[in-house]
């Protein structure tokens, strides 16, 4: 899960999907494409937010996306465009090129709609964003195996 910061939309992105799919079965993990936040817990307004619908996020520590990413992961979502254009940059193949999806894609297929970017806004838009994320992963995890 990639947004820009990696403390707002992308630790909730990976709380809620590490919530709905077994540790055994998928690893889960997120990062941001600025290096601003490196090492910082995610936006209090994130962890509220998730904690509000039972899920801990502040074991997560923020960290830049990197091209060893794509070694690791079998698909690389991007919160929104802008990241998107930023991960695919970094593709070394065609391969790794097909592994980034925009994460709204799963609710709202070939739409490419972003995730709002909630940093300077108020808390509704951090609901708003888990709304949206929690019907993605709902998604994402059926494709898995269910806890
Ligand atoms: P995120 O939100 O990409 O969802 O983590 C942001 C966090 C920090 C900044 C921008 C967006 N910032 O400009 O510091």
């Amino acid at each position: 899960m990639v947004c820009l910061g990696n403390i707002c939309r992308s630790p909730l992105a990976e709380g809620i999907l590490q919530s709905k799919v077994s540790t055994d079965a998928v690893f889960v993990d997120s990062a941001g494409t600025a290096a601003y936040h490196v090492g910082n817990l995610p936006d209090e307004r994130s962890v509220e937010v998730a904690r509000k619908y039972g899920i801990d996020i502040t074991t997560q520590k923020a960290r830049k996306f990197t091209v060893k990413d794509f070694d690791n992961f079998d698909v690389i979502y991007a919160m929104d465009d802008s990241n998107y254009q930023h991960i695919i940059l970094l593709a070394r193949n065609t391969e790794e090129h097909q592994k980034v999806k925009m994460v709204l894609n799963e609710t709202q297929p070939d739409q490419n709609f972003s995730v709002p970017d909630p940093y300077y806004g108020e808390s509704q838009g951090f609901e708003k964003v888990y709304k949206m994320l929690n019907e993605a992963c709902d998604i994402i995890a059926n494709n898995f195996i269910r806890k």
